[in-house]
């Protein structure tokens, strides 16, 4: 929990301190009452039993390849199943609850689970967008109503929020993450579970998280989906686990371990991340599910050759519950009958599901009311300004945006532009295309009221190949005094799980429209509806006004509509770098430097000088993103002052040992004519160190409101937990270091500040 501490200073607002609070949502992990329960039931349970409660199977439309069976009912029955997931609907899960409760000789609940990642019926936008706010109280808000939303439906387990780091843009499941970046996506991370588990996981409107995918799935080789992952072992410490601590620390009950294999070791069979770092490091008193099969998986991957021994491998490793791979069910009482698998290892995943099924009060309130479901009027609303929070600009040359557009005609063009059913993006649990309103619909409607006139041209379809429809665009365009183009990728198939690329383009010959339309000469507003960065060269040369607008849920058409005519002013960030080719990714701003950098350089061309050319550089493309991390323009002019720090030198001693803190501060201003929001951002580069540091590092942030001509002093604080880092002696600690510090609109502006960590 964060509470903010606002102070006013002889007229200037400082805004400081975001003060860490112990969650309310980890009480459940050490309670007293919870674990004798626990106790006197397992002491009751046989064998079978206690194997029935660590498997899982799928009851409704599957979510992978299908190996599991289908007689979950009598399982139910006979008390030798724990949970189920793609089952939704009160009366639904009822019906299945009353044959575990009421059938089964110890009545233990079921746990019903479903990827509820950005909204349950609402959709909010896509995991990836709502990062882009840069908002974690709006997204504790926006799951906290997905909570609401799917505990009436009879679930009470998520698997969300996923955290891992992507730092591939060819990775579909880019999407559904928080981004490339550790601090911000930690964040975030714990409001997800904040949200999700509520103050209290025996709320009958919280539901228990699942932090996702335990661990390197974001890296995976060549940004193909499920592939190997090699993540040297500082660097896993440094970027790819603080976002799984952070749900950890925030409470959350499960972990879903990965599909890949992580140094040679399936994620789903490693011990080192399972059990060393989750349970002896971080203290994790959940427990944790495999992914879809990912212990059938073990066999392809090469780690066992019979479905026994990778059953033994997993729950050895520390993997809780199977999903859907069948293997626990027929192998793990076989393997503790001949002490391939000790008996009390399996009790200790048994006392792990029953804790979380007494915390979630599974016992005492097995069934769900049946009530009407629905939206209600304030989450619609919160979905809207999710969704405006979200829109990055990225280009606007003669302040094409906002449109004026008081009596003018408009052209709407483009596959993206009125389909309901793409806005949703993907992973949309329940959400509605009939729910949708889409971009057309509001954008007449807003345009009209503005005694304006809106001319609609599909063009073509989103893997289009036929230009049928080009010349009613151009004929629209040529009617119009400016263009909204809504171009960009299918959600469903092209974003999300299984849905990597290896092109990073407009698909289909939506380039090709784009162009067709832009030889009018008419201006052009291109609005992106992505799940990842697209290379957009072509629009950042051609094209005046480019607003990213990713799939932004079921309130899609009235928050681009706000932002488009000025009604609110945009205020999204990307959370990820958009490279300028394919051939960039890996792509991130908290890289290493190299001993021949070259990033400020435009050198695509022959070098002029041996200088020139023995660089680490591209020699057919720049090394710098085309929009960097951290990037968004608004409608207004935000200026900032050079960074203050409150010391030139400070102690690494007393930093380790908390006595000593940095204060870092900048003023911020709005000089232009409109209210904006601006996220104030927070970089460090430690330099003179045992083992080399990215050349930024995030380490702060803050979203603040600034009317036209206001200022505000915004201030951060540096101490252990933001200068510490994994050492040479693969020790988390400060260590004396050049320290630069920059408060800046993005990975790549501001004045820094220097100071000197000593002894
Ligand atoms: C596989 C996906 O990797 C995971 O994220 C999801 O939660 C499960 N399927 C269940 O649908």
């Amino acid at each position: 929990m964060m509470r903010t501490i606002r102070v006013v200073l002889c007229g200037l607002t400082l805004i400081s301190f975001a003060i860490a609070q112990p969650s309310p949502s980890l009480s459940w992990s050490n309670d007293p009452q919870i674990e004798s329960r626990v106790e006197q039931l397992l002491q009751q349970m046989t064998l079978d039993e206690k194997v029935g409660q660590l498997v899982q199977y799928s009851a409704g439309a599957p979510t992978g390849p299908g190996t599991g069976r289908t007689d979950y009912k009598e399982l139910a029955a006979k008390g030798t199943l724990g949970s189920l997931i793609n089952l939704t609907g009160a009366a639904e899960t009822n019906a299945m609850q009353k044959l575990a409760v009421e059938k089964s000789r110890l009545h233990i609940p079921l746990i019903f689970g479903l990827d509820i990642i950005h909204g349950y019926r609402t959709t909010f936008p896509v995991p990836l967008a709502l990062s882009a706010t840069w908002d974690p109280g709006l997204v504790e808000r926006a799951s906290r109503v997905a909570a609401q939303e799917g505990s009436r439906a009879g679930v009470r387990w998520t698997f969300s929020p996923m955290v891992d780091i992507a730092r591939d843009a060819r990775w579909g499941r880019i999407v559904e993450g928080a981004g490339e970046d550790p601090y911000l996506g930690s964040a975030l991370a714990a409001a997800y579970v904040r949200g999700y588990q509520g103050a209290k996981l025996s709320d009958p409107e919280s539901i228990a998280a699942c932090s996702k995918h335990f661990v390197g799935y974001g890296a995976a080789e060549g940004g193909r989906d499920y592939n190997t992952a090699e993540i040297p072992v500082r660097l896993l410490r440094q970027v790819y686990l603080p976002p799984f601590q952070a749900t950890v620390d925030a409470g959350s009950a499960t972990f879903m371990s990965a599909f890949e294999s992580l140094n040679e070791v399936p994620a789903s069979a490693n011990s080192f991340t399972l059990t060393q770092v989750l349970r002896k490091e971080w203290g994790f008193k959940g427990f944790v599910v495999s992914d879809w099969n990912s212990i059938g998986e073990l066999i392809p991957q090469g780690l066992a050759n019979s479905g026994a021994v990778a059953a033994g491998k997993a729950i050895l490793a520390g993997v809780d519950m199977d999903m859907e791979a069948n293997l626990y069910s027929q192998y793990l009482s076989g393997l503790a009958k001949t002490g391939a698998v000790p008996e009390s290892v399996i009790d200790e995943s048994v006392r792990r599901v029953l804790r979380v099924k007494f915390a979630l009060g599974l016992f005492e309130r097995p069934y769900t009311d049946v009530k009407p479901d629905g939206i209600a009027p304030e989450a619609l609303e919160l979905a809207r300004q999710a969704a405006e929070e979200s829109f990055v600009l990225l280009k606007n040359d003669g302040g094409v945006l906002p449109l004026k557009a008081n009596g003018k005609t408009v052209a709407l063009i483009g596959p993206l532009a009125d389909d309901s059913g793409q806005m949703l993006g993907s992973w949309a649990a329940k959400g509605n295309p009939k729910d949708v309103v889409t971009l057309r619909s509001a954008l007449t409607r807003q345009v009209e009221t503005a005694q304006g006139h809106v001319i609609y041209a599909r063009g073509t379809d989103i893997l289009g190949a036929s230009d049928a429809g080009f010349s009613d665009a151009v004929g629209a365009a040529k009617k119009s005094d400016i263009v909204v183009l809504a171009l960009g990728e299918d959600a469903q198939w092209m974003t999300g799980e299984a849905g990597s690329r290896a092109h990073l383009d407009l698909p289909g010959n939506q380039q090709q429209l784009l162009e067709a339309v832009a030889s009018t000469g008419k201006p052009i507003v291109l609005l992106v509806f992505s799940g990842r960065p697209l290379v957009l060269n072509w629009a950042a040369q051609h094209v005046p006004a480019i607003l990213e607008a990713w799939f932004p849920g079921v309130q899609a058409g009235p928050a681009l509509a706000n932002v488009l005519l000025g009604a609110s002013s945009p205020s999204g960030r990307l959370t990820v770098s958009f490279p300028r080719a394919v051939g960039q990714e890996p792509l991130y701003y908290n890289h290493f430097n190299t001993g021949r950098p070259a990033d400020a350089a435009d050198l695509t061309r022959p070098p002029k000088a041996n200088k020139e050319k023995f660089l680490s550089r591209y020699v057919d493309e720049q090394n710098s993103p085309l929009y960097p991390f951290g990037f968004g323009l608004t409608y207004s002019t935000i200026g900032y002052s050079p960074t203050s720090a409150s010391s030139s030198s400070v102690s690494a001693k007393e930093l380790n040992e908390g006595t000593a803190k940095l204060t870092v501060t900048a003023e911020v201003k709005n000089s232009g004519g409109r209210s904006a929001d601006e996220v104030v951002q927070l970089y460090i580069r430690q330099t003179g160190t045992s083992v080399v540091r990215p050349v930024r590092e995030l380490k702060g942030f803050r979203r603040v409101t600034l009317a036209p001509g206001q200022s505000q002093k915004v201030e951060f604080t540096l101490g252990r937990e933001e200068l510490k880092f994994w050492n040479i002696d693969m020790k988390d600690v400060v260590e004396p270091a050049q320290l630069t510090v920059w408060v800046a609109p993005d990975s790549t502006q501001g004045m820094p500040v220097q100071v000197s960590v000593g002894q």
